[in-house]
């Protein structure tokens, strides 16, 4: 009879140490599976000391990173010919402390740049010689350092006739700005991947459909061009993930890659229930179950680290929130466990 609560007593012990045991991060998954698993580093990373809670976190759960804001053109370049490289080289210099891969975003957009190179007023031989010059400054600045840049982002616009936005790039250069920038990249830094990124692209449909028309002639005309960033701002309940599958099959026949660039799965601000937060974890799952059975997707990066710093409240004018893994406390979400689970079953199945 009194043996009863030693046994219990070594029960609780062994317990104890298999919970510890069981505990990892998804880094010691991704990294066993050889997968590039990331987040955007958000403008506060920059501010916090190195044994933050966010920095520590960070190199302890991923592999990847991506500055959300501060390696596009208004950052890099806010007045001609002066170059602001301090805060994406400490972050590059974090990640090789680290161990970490760094993807760069982005090279052109139609939003945050300067207002001096946002202008459809120059002459296109002048605003030519401008994203030449950026592009090869920038990426010659970071060669060897960036394993993937986006190059041209968010460039179609499918409702528009000929399906291209109509940014002072398109009007003043006309849809050949998008090889140009491909090829200028390339010249600066032959390794890296360079990727086409687009945001509501991701299954078949108008809009994935004209990405896909653009990076097939690409391809046809011999464009330096490595892959597509399906971005997947996603909104709770609203994605076809079958279609996201097709589409990523009919991209690798190709011959191109496909990276997941910005996945976030937003909740209703009103609606924070346990049930959604336990579906948002079936969705982060099906996008990491595609990832992971397709060897042609080489990428997955979260657009954030935590549910405090994500872009979604501000933007949504607070209606909704809540898309990322870890909470605003830094705390694990049933979409942190079903991911990170997922990824412990790929280790054990491997
Ligand atoms: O830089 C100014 C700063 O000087 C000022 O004090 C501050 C006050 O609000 O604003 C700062 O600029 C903000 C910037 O983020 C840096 O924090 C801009 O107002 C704000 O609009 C900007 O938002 C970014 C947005 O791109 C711009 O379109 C988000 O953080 C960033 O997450 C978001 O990221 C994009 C991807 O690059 C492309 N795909 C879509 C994705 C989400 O929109």
């Amino acid at each position: 009879m009194k043996k009863f609560p030693f046994v219990i007593f070594i029960l609780q012990i062994s317990f104890s140490a298999l919970t510890l045991a069981g505990q990892g991060t998804i880094r010691q998954s991704a990294d066993k599976l050889g997968k590039n698993i990331g987040v955007a580093v958000s403008n506060q990373f920059f501010r916090f000391s190195d044994d933050h809670q966010y920095k520590t976190l960070l190199k302890s759960e991923f592999n990847t990173v991506v500055a959300e804001n501060v390696m596009k053109p208004v950052s890099i370049e806010p007045v001609r010919g002066q170059f602001l490289f301090d805060k994406p080289d400490s972050l590059i210099a974090f990640a090789a402390a680290n161990g970490m891969k760094v993807r760069g975003h982005c090279l052109v957009w139609h939003k945050q740049i300067p207002r001096w190179m946002n202008n459809d007023q120059l002459s296109s031989g002048e605003l030519f010689a401008i994203l030449k010059e950026y592009i090869t400054t920038v990426v010659t600045h970071f060669k060897g350092r960036i394993f993937a840049w986006d190059v041209v982002n968010e460039a179609i616009d499918e409702k528009e006739a000929d399906s291209f936005r109509k940014s002072a790039w398109m009007k003043v250069l006309g849809p050949s700005f998008i090889d140009s920038a491909f090829v200028w990249a390339h010249r600066a830094d032959p390794t890296a991947l360079l990727i086409y990124n687009d945001y509501g692209a991701e299954d078949i449909g108008a809009k994935s459909n004209a990405v896909f028309t653009l990076v097939k002639a690409m391809k046809a005309r011999n464009i330096p061009i490595s892959g597509v960033g399906l971005q997947c701002h996603f909104q709770l309940g609203k994605t076809n993930f079958d279609g996201m599958k097709q589409n990523m099959e009919r991209i690798a026949r190709l011959g191109l890659q496909t990276q997941i660039t910005e996945l976030d799965i937003s909740l209703p601000s009103d609606q924070l229930t346990n049930e959604n937060y336990e579906k948002q974890a079936r969705e982060y799952e099906q996008v990491m179950s595609l990832f992971l059975k397709d060897n042609n997707c080489t990428a997955f990066m979260l657009w954030g680290l935590t549910d405090k710093f994500s872009w979604i409240p501000g933007f949504s004018l607070n209606k909704r929130g809540s898309a990322l893994v870890f909470s605003e406390d830094y705390s694990r979400k049933p979409a942190y466990n079903s991911v990170f689970n997922l990824l412990n079953k790929s280790v054990r199945n491997k």
